[in-house]
């Protein structure tokens, strides 16, 4: 069984990937700080799988301790490297935070693995890099523009890390997975998005109202250029995401070093935050309270990608539609409670 290095495998995308991992015959090996993310995940994580996972509590940006992890499991074959701040808002605090955690820590993965002789490497990006597009669908050709953010930046700095190095050192393979907006849970509700304080992201503020523990949503403008006003995303289900992991690991065996490439990660389709609303009350069957407020500072108005990209190189394609998402991300906030 091939071992993979999980970094961040306590989290949202990386607990659902670790799951799909298992469940393809790979042998993952999670690192997580927890600073971001709760032990639950992995009792979550081995109720689905039915055994037990094997975890390193560390720091990713901490050479020393990921070199010793590499030594200690000897034969890792590749690592999907998930482990990053991802607060749009919280990055324009603190900058500082985000280049160090994120670009940092991809900057001693990659180091520790050249010393290690691993070669794959499948990073975290997000759409967040297509800004706000000139065209839709966005695909892998669009144009990269400014970051709104720090932690945006973070994603761009990351991409032309991977690209440089690999440029430079025939001895990497590299999958940048730009993921659209990942929603959704495990529909065995063992696991799911588990947000610290008040939620950023819309699914998690819907299912928290939802369940009463906000007073109501607020949608962030409904005066865009888009058929009901409301901001358009494309949100795909975190179990057809994971699996996208899986087949870019497989895709790697066809491939000769040095190697890189971008694919976008998403069902090419977009919806509204007012269709993400009407759907969730017809899965969960009840009225949401919402009301219409002020425009976010730095969102887009829409953004849905091309995915024939992943269709066609990497066999993968998303299979979940938006009411699978809401009903599983319903049905984890009711057993949180
Ligand atoms: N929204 C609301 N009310 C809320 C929360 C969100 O109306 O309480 C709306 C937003 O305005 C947006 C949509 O719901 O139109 C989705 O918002 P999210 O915060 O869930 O997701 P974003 O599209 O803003 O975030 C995504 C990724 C980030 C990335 C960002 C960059 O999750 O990683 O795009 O735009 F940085």
């Amino acid at each position: 069984m091939e071992k993979i290095l999980i970094t961040g495998g306590a989290g949202f995308i990386g607990s659902h990937t670790v799951v799909e991992l298992t469940k393809a015959g790979y042998s993952p090996v999670i690192v997580d700080d927890f600073s971001n993310s709760n032990q639950s995940a992995i009792r979550g994580i081995e109720s689905i799988i039915k055994q037990s996972v094997k975890v390193y509590e560390g720091d990713c940006n901490d050479a020393q301790f990921m070199n010793d992890l590499f030594v200690a499991e000897q034969n890792i074959t590749g690592v999907i490297h998930f482990a990053a701040y991802k607060a749009v808002g919280e990055s324009v605090e603190k900058p500082l935070q985000y280049y160090q955690n994120n670009v940092g820590s991809l900057m001693v993965l990659l180091d520790v693995m050249k010393k290690n002789g691993v070669e794959n490497v499948v990073f975290s990006s997000s759409c967040t890099v297509y800004g706000e597009p000139d065209q839709l669908p966005v695909t892998e050709k669009s144009p990269i523009k400014p970051a709104e953010s720090p932690y945006g930046n973070t994603k761009q700095v990351c991409e032309e890390i991977l690209e440089d190095v690999i440029k430079s050192d025939a001895d990497y393979k590299a999958i940048a997975l730009r993921y659209f907006n990942p929603i959704g849970a495990h529909p065995s509700s063992h696991i799911g998005e588990l947000p610290l304080g008040v939620p950023n992201n819309l699914i998690p503020f819907v299912t928290q109202t939802a369940a009463g523990h906000r007073e109501q949503l607020t949608i962030f403008g409904d005066e865009y250029d888009t058929p009901d006003g409301t901001c358009v995303r494309d949100y795909i289900h975190v179990v057809d995401l994971a699996k996208a992991h899986v087949k870019a690991l497989q895709h790697f065996k066809n491939q000769n070093t040095p190697y890189y490439d971008v694919f976008n990660i998403g069902t090419g389709k977009g919806n509204s935050v007012l269709e993400v609303v009407k759907t969730f009350e017809k899965v969960s069957e009840q009225k949401l309270k919402y009301k219409i407020g002020d425009k976010r500072t730095g969102d887009v108005e829409q953004v849905f990608g091309d995915v024939e990209k992943a269709n066609n190189e990497l066999h993968w394609k998303a299979a979940l539609t938006l009411e699978d998402a809401l009903r599983d991300a319903w049905n984890w906030q009711k057993k949180l409670k």
